[in-house]
């Protein structure tokens, strides 16, 4: 290259981004910002109600990747293909890190504060969040009566009355064991899945061996990849619980439950039960 063709490059401008569409950007046409951007419909004129509108959308959106994951996930334990369920429930801890750290805008909310707007949302409560429900039903925590609430929305119904009646992701791993030659008894393998999986002494048995064995293989890495799901899960409802006590005390909830109380008891449980109590035994 000559000297002169060498300083030419050098001072080239590097080439700017397209600008010139004949309708929306390819990047609105894939994201939709428009759409998503426009859905911040606040009930009050109270400035510090966005972020909390924002923040429940957010973790909406969490709920919905995670969901996608976990399905994923369930659908790879039945087809036998347990590095695809592995990487699915990996990516979906960070994702639930990521959704964990979205209460940071809210957990400081003082009573007073929360009062700006609280009226405003009437009898609005995430305990009406169906995505959330999918969520737990893919756990194994199935209830028909968390349906109720959903009736005068179709599609919402449709999805979580399929949703109860599947199998739970922990349902299609128990049953991976079985095929396995891991001794889960057949009231659990044929047990009703739309109804709250119930904990078991001989699943607990067969994860205290697996637990026992090989910690590298392959149903032990499993049985760890679910733990940190669960323990992510608990932390989700704690921070929760803990932001409502900050920003609310004992009051009662706008969705008509006893607030703290209620949320108290539902944080205690732990998803995948036998993961946690088969360690006593190991
Ligand atoms: C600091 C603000 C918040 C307060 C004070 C609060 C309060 C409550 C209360 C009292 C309940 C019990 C049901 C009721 O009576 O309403 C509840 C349930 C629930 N909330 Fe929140 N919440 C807050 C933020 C959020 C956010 C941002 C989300 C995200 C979607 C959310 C999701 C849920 C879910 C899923 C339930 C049902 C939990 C279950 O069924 O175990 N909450 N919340």
């Amino acid at each position: 290259m000559s000297q002169q063709a060498q300083h030419s490059h050098e001072t080239q401008e590097p080439e700017t981004p397209h600008l010139d569409f004949q309708g929306t950007t390819p990047y609105e046409d894939y994201v939709q910002a428009d759409v998503l951007t426009h859905l911040q419909h606040t009930l009050s004129d109270d400035p510090g109600e966005m972020v909390f509108l924002v923040t429940t959308q957010v973790m909406e959106l969490w709920f919905t990747v995670i969901v996608h994951e976990w399905e994923t996930a369930a659908k790879a334990v039945r087809e036998d293909d347990v590095p695809v369920a592995v990487a699915a429930l990996k990516r979906s801890v960070r994702e639930l890190e990521a959704l964990n750290a979205s209460w940071k805008p809210l957990g400081q909310l003082t009573p007073a504060q929360f009062n700006s707007y609280r009226n405003a949302l009437g009898e609005g409560s995430g305990f009406q969040s169906a995505m959330y429900r999918r969520m737990e039903f893919l756990l194994g925590e199935k209830s028909s009566s968390m349906l109720v609430p959903h009736r005068g929305a179709p599609r919402v119904h449709a999805e979580l009355e399929k949703a109860l009646h599947e199998p739970s992701l922990y349902d299609e791993v128990l049953r991976l064991l079985a095929r396995r030659g891991h001794a889960i008894p057949s009231s659990v393998l044929e047990r009703d899945v739309s109804l709250r999986y119930e904990p078991s002494a001989e699943v607990e048995a067969v994860w205290t061996s697996l637990y026992s064995g090989d910690e590298s293989a392959e149903l032990a890495r499993l049985g760890e990849a679910l733990t940190d799901v669960a323990e992510l899960v608990w932390r989700w409802r704690n921070d929760h619980l803990v932001a409502t006590r900050r920003a609310m005390g004992a009051k009662t909830g706008t969705g008509g439950s006893a607030g703290v109380a209620w949320l108290e008891k539902r944080a205690q449980k732990n998803v995948f039960p036998e993961l946690w109590t088969a360690r006593s035994h190991v």
